[in-house]
């Protein structure tokens, strides 16, 4: 039973119980400021299971495509993947514990043909803290579900993962409790990290017994269910969502209580084949295969390299056609990261030119299922990727040539000078030290405290530049240069709606006769384009949009607010957002409601963009290499 089959069978056998199959959010999130990505099926939910009625009715069901980018290290094992597909069911107020259990079990056992002996299960062994008790109630359901199957599963208490590790299991256990950083779910994790105003509970995880000889103990401790080793795999999460965070810390049941069930349909199918090895399945055997191919590597020899390659790039497949462009900012960021690891692993697997084109259709294959709603930009991936693999190609090119420049000049090669060569051509340290040895050149043996002195000089330095950039070309704060430099604001921002999601800010200039701005794109703008952006300008500043200000730690205001900012590595660590959209007083750019342009800046600004009058651009050039720069004025 391959992959697409396990899917149709969970959704029909959840329709036969009742639930309504509703279509999946997206997987790239727009103004969410709490993250990047959908990473479960329950997120778009979350007003639901805080009491709202679903228009569906009380019982849902879904595959949810989510990203969890903070997996993103893990992935080269054989079953960590940053983009995966969540199969969901949820009862809102509907039914609870015992019915969930016992209709998972049956399609485990009888829907997919697992074999109930090699099934094991956690549970909530209860925070006194917060005076949340023991699951015993999931753990009785368990042991009367396993006795049915003519299993008698005996229950054990281990406490945190690293208990178990010490421990590990005794013949005849099968139902395990431990502690919150196991089985207990929120949004943020474990009971301390439930996030104030989220539903959360104690959770009942499912595991898949693959044999002890899976396990290496030696590196993982005994085996148990919630080990890091290989020989259990967790099929499936059943959160019963019984409490709210409340506002002070504290925790009340929620009037109605919620099942929240969610399962990797990549593990499902891995266990449905009797794989511990996702990378096995039908959504990904083919992407190694043609790694094999490409490479003439094999893969048992290979695993961590195509593995990472085979995640990466299916990941950055769904991205794009969901319409994501590579960029610097938060979401394009993390696209361009996932296209850029694969293409580093693939030249470590000697797989040079060509790659994205032979290896795209490959995975494109796997989703001609998936309707066009949910990936609207398809067929333009190819297109979008390659070019983004190929400027990468570039860059590692010039470090290369730097590098043996170095080399041949015989000089020994210092944290300073890799510095430089990140710093200067974005070719990556570890590519670097890795090319080092593969050229043979005379490393310093401090390498990496020079590197990281360099960087540190670094940041003392755009501290203090940083004061001078942060006025962002303005000659003078006239009323009229600040109006220019509002302007500036929203033509980035009209740039980026109506011509490219990925074009940046590559300098200005503002005087009170005019603006010039540049900004990186590798043609020339139509006629037709430049009156598009000219318009959206206006409809702006026609709404009279107020302008809000506030500071922030600089990594928040880049990875949670998403804000624009071309220098990432040169501003100061505290930093000032400038956001204009719809707000009202006494909002900051973190709580406006709708968002125009956000952007990481040292002002002045004007208060509302009804002031700047009537904006015209007055001539389209060419600045430097790949930049263009737009001219304009207010009227
Ligand atoms: N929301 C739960 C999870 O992500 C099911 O594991």
């Amino acid at each position: 039973m391959n992959a697409n089959e396990i899917r149709q069978k969970f959704l029909k056998f959840q329709e036969k119980h009742g639930h309504k199959v509703i279509p999946p959010a997206p997987l790239v999130l727009e103004n969410d400021p709490t993250t990047l990505f959908t990473g479960s099926g329950m997120q778009p939910l979350l007003p639901y299971l805080l009491g709202q009625p679903h228009p569906e009715g009380t019982r849902l069901t879904d595959s949810q495509p989510s990203m969890r980018l903070q997996d993103i290290e893990d992935v080269g094992d054989p079953r960590h993947t940053t983009v995966f597909e969540m199969l969901g069911n949820w009862s809102l107020g509907d039914y609870f514990k015992e019915e969930q259990i016992t209709n998972y079990f049956e399609f485990l056992t009888k829907e997919i043909g697992l074999d109930p002996s090699r099934i094991y299960v956690t549970c909530f062994i209860g925070n006194d803290k917060y005076g949340i008790p023991k699951d015993a109630e999931a753990a009785e359901i368990w042991q009367k579900v396993f006795k049915k199957a003519g299993i008698n599963a005996k229950i054990a208490e281990i406490g945190s993962a690293k208990d178990g590790d010490q421990r590990g299991i005794k013949p005849g256990e099968r139902i395990f409790f431990y502690d919150d950083k196991e089985n207990w779910w929120s949004r943020g994790g474990g009971i301390e990290t439930t996030p104030l105003g989220d539903p959360c509970g104690p959770d009942s995880e499912v595991f898949y017994d693959f044999g002890e000889d899976k396990q290496d103990v030696e590196k993982y401790g005994k085996s148990h269910p919630a080990s890091d080793g290989a020989r259990f795999m967790e099929i499936g999460n059943q959160v019963f969502m019984q409490y709210k965070r409340n506002e002070d810390g504290t925790f009340s049941e929620l009037e109605k209580k919620n099942v929240d069930f969610g399962g990797g349909l990549e593990r499902l199918a891995a266990a449905a084949m009797d794989s511990f090895d996702v990378f096995k399945i039908s959504l990904m055997a083919p992407i190694v295969a043609k790694l094999e191919e490409m490479s003439h590597k094999k893969y048992d020899n290979n695993t961590d390299e195509m593995r990472i390659i085979a995640d990466h790039l299916r990941g950055a497949y769904l991205l794009a056609a969901q319409g994501l462009m590579p960029s610097n900012k938060a979401q394009g960021y993390a696209l361009r990261r996932l296209v850029r690891r694969a293409v580093l692993k693939a030249l470590d697997l000697g797989i040079g030119q060509d790659f994205l084109p032979e290896i795209l259709p490959v995975i494109e294959e796997n989703y001609t299922d998936l309707s066009d709603d949910i990936l609207p930009n398809r067929a333009n991936v190819l297109a979008i990727l390659t070019k983004e693999e190929n400027a990468f190609r570039k860059t590692i090119n010039k470090g290369v040539k730097e590098l043996q420049k170095m080399a041949q000049a015989g000089q020994t090669i210092t944290g300073h000078d890799l510095f430089k060569l990140q710093d200067t051509y974005g070719f990556p340290l570890e590519l670097s030290v890795e090319e080092a040895y593969k050229i043979g050149v005379n490393l310093s043996k401090d390498y990496q405290a020079e590197f990281a002195q360099a960087l540190d000089a670094q940041r003392e330095r755009s501290k203090t530049a940083s004061k001078g950039m942060f006025k962002g070309g303005l000659s003078d704060t006239s009323d009229q240069t600040v109006k220019y430099h509002t302007a500036c604001h929203l033509l980035l921002a009209a740039l980026q709606k109506e011509i490219d999601p990925s074009i940046n800010q590559k300098g200005s200039n503002l005087t009170p006769e005019r603006l010039r701005f540049d900004f990186n794109i590798d043609r020339k703008l139509a006629p037709e384009e430049l009156q598009r952006v000219e318009d959206c300008v206006n409809t702006w500043i026609a709404a009279d949009y107020p302008v809000f200000f506030a500071e922030y730690d600089k990594d928040y205001a880049f990875d949670a607010l998403h804000a624009h900012g071309s220098f990432r590595d040169r501003y100061p660590d505290r930093v000032t957002v400038y956001a204009i959209g719809f707000g009202v007083p006494g909002d900051t750019p973190d709580t406006i409601e709708q968002i125009i342009s956000m952007e990481i800046c040292g002002g002045p600004h004007v208060a509302h963009t009804g002031e700047l009058g009537k904006f015209k651009i007055t001539k389209e050039e060419s600045s430097s290499a790949g930049v263009r720069r737009i001219k304009a004025i207010l009227e």
